[in-house]
């Protein structure tokens, strides 16, 4: 079972003022999903942006929309965000008390439905819920900021997570949050993390997206070529 390593460009670190070049800008640089930051100002301190984003980013691109909501009562908006154009909805497990309803909901509605844990939360706790995901996101950082400092105590939760997901013979996209840069990135994929967001270092590389995608990329496949 092998899963391709991912980049998913998180727009949360991109100049909204130029929001449609430079998700152009990503996709040519290879990214291969656009990651789309929902904060409601409740679930985190932060609010981001909504609907009218997601439904832009839709327009620009006919990259996968892989959209992370960070709000409470996800099940208020899962139709209104497929229809936006989301291809991957990510919940929060701490956010849904009926979880698996929640997910039953993501796929009705014609998305890859994705469950997050923030770092505080033990694997075990998505073991019976990962039968119906088809991604976990594990957070590295704690949900509401972009430029934060990579979780290091996060990393054995990855391996954990990929392990229960091969010992179901499920082929999960185990993706990681927070801090990711090409340092991190051999980490979290020797762990087994196969998709990266990445805001602060692909929007905010010094030597611009397609360079900070590129040391993303390159930092992955020499870890699994070890
Ligand atoms: C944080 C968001 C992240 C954020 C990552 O709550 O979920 O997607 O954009 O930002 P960086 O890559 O800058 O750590
Ligand atoms: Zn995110």
């Amino acid at each position: 079972m092998t899963l391709p390593i991912r980049v998913s460009t998180s727009l949360l670190a991109a100049d909204f003022t130029r929001l449609g070049q430079q998700i152009t800008a990503a996709e040519a640089a290879g990214a291969d999903w656009i990651h789309i930051d929902v904060m409601d100002g409740v679930f985190v301190p932060n609010i981001s942006f909504g609907l009218p984003v997601i439904q832009a980013a839709r327009r620009t691109t006919s990259l996968p929309l892989d959209v992370h909501l960070m709000i409470v009562q996800p099940e208020r908006h899962i139709e209104a965000v497929v229809k936006a154009g989301a291809d991957w909805v990510t919940v929060h497990a701490e956010a849904c008390p009926h979880l698996h309803r929640v997910i039953q909901q993501i796929r009705e509605a014609g998305a890859h439905p994705g469950v997050a844990i923030n770092p505080h939360l033990p694997a075990v706790m998505i073991q019976d819920i990962l039968p119906f995901v088809d991604l976990v996101l594990v957070m590295t950082v704690n949900p509401g900021y972009g430029g934060q400092q990579f979780i290091p105590q996060t990393l054995a939760k990855i391996r954990q997570v990929r392990e229960m997901a091969k010992a179901l013979g499920r082929s999960i996209e185990v993706e990681v949050d927070g801090g990711i840069a090409a340092d991190t990135t051999a980490q979290v994929v020797a762990h087994g993390a196969n998709v990266l967001v990445a805001g602060t270092s692909v929007f905010g590389a010094p030597e611009g997206i397609s360079a900070g995608i590129a040391a993303l990329k390159n930092a992955a496949v020499r870890q699994i070529s070890i």
